[in-house]
């Protein structure tokens, strides 16, 4: 390499103190705008978390009663088929002990006409609202039921069942074992399915994406968390989707195109338990769902360890009214 003269030597390293100032100068700048940028994300955080709390409609009350109940949250279609069985089991029971709500279409109405039990009369929620297999209203639903029941601050336990569940033990048996465990009962496990999109980043990651039976009990803060969410919700609502008809003969049509396809149902309860693991941890109810608070199967599907089954009807959710 030819040597530069002398002069120009002196220009050239004049040029590369300048460079050099000024990225240093830039460094520091960028190194305090992003330190003011996560401060101030900070605050948003901790304020809309305690804004979600305060904007909560169930105040956070204390049972401190010696009775807890077991709140029974029937998904119906329409009327209940098996209310005779259910009669019989709550019967057994202590009528202390228990709370029974039901989802059905709006306007049905729980009577002499409608329901062999009495146990049901007058027990449909004034709110309900239509639902449509596979889309996001019964999800919807599934809220509306768990924030009546909070309502009722003895109500400790909240079992979420179909139309076409049936006990498999007497009530004595299913209450102690529900109240006895400081647990949520939730099928929940990873899926090789397509069903999550990155649509739905950052609210919920891949990795917190699980999947599940929509049949489960839970705990007083787990149904809390549940009626609470006000992030997790509207992504669902907007990007998860059914995308197959509901005649399930006309499936080739759809798998063609090759549309995304998702079950709101079968992921919601899940995936927002093992995001709001993380997410809660600071606030004032979440010291109980920091812990690993769930369990796995125990109950549906051909399972000798259930405590209640469920008939396969899923596909009967064709609208039929
Ligand atoms: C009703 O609840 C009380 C208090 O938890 C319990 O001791 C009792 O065994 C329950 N009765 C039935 C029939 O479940």
């Amino acid at each position: 390499m030819p040597r530069l003269p002398s002069s120009r030597r002196g220009v050239v390293w004049f040029r590369w103190k300048i460079l050099i100032t000024i990225s240093t100068a830039l460094c520091i700048l960028a190194l305090f705008c992003i330190n003011r940028q996560s401060n101030s994300t900070a605050t948003t955080t901790t304020l809309s978390s305690s804004l979600s709390v305060a904007r909560s409609r169930i105040p956070l009350v204390k049972y401190s009663g010696d009775r807890p109940k077991l709140a029974f949250l029937f998904l119906a279609r329409r009327d209940l088929p098996l209310d005779f069985l259910w009669d019989r089991f709550f019967k057994s029971a202590d009528q202390r002990n228990f709370s029974i709500y039901v989802h059905s279409i709006p306007g049905f109405v729980f009577d002499e006409s409608s329901t062999r039990s009495h146990f049901f009369y007058n027990r449909q929620l004034k709110n309900s609202i239509e639902v449509v297999w596979g889309e996001s209203s019964m999800i919807a639903a599934e809220r509306l039921l768990l924030a009546s029941a909070l309502e009722d601050p003895s109500n400790q336990r909240f079992v979420l069942l179909s139309d076409s569940c049936v006990p498999l033990y007497d009530f004595g048996y299913i209450y102690r074992y529900l109240v006895s465990s400081p647990k949520s009962f939730v099928d929940s496990f990873l899926d090789k399915d397509n069903r999550y999109t990155m649509k739905m980043f950052p609210v919920i990651r891949k990795e917190k994406w699980r999947k599940g039976s929509q049949w489960i009990s839970l705990i007083r803060s787990h149904a809390e968390v549940i009626v609470n969410d006000d992030t997790v919700f509207p992504v669902f609502q907007k990007f998860c989707k059914r995308s197959l008809p509901l005649d399930p003969r006309k499936n080739w049509l759809y798998l063609k195109k090759r549309r995304h396809n998702c079950i709101p149902d079968e992921h919601y309860v899940q995936t927002l338990l093992t995001v709001s693991t993380n997410s809660y941890q600071n606030l004032p109810f979440s010291s109980s769902i920091s812990n690993p608070l769930i369990f796995r199967i125990h109950f549906l599907h051909p399972n000798l360890d259930g405590l209640f089954r469920c008939v396969a009807w899923k596909m009967k959710w064709n609208g039929e009214q």
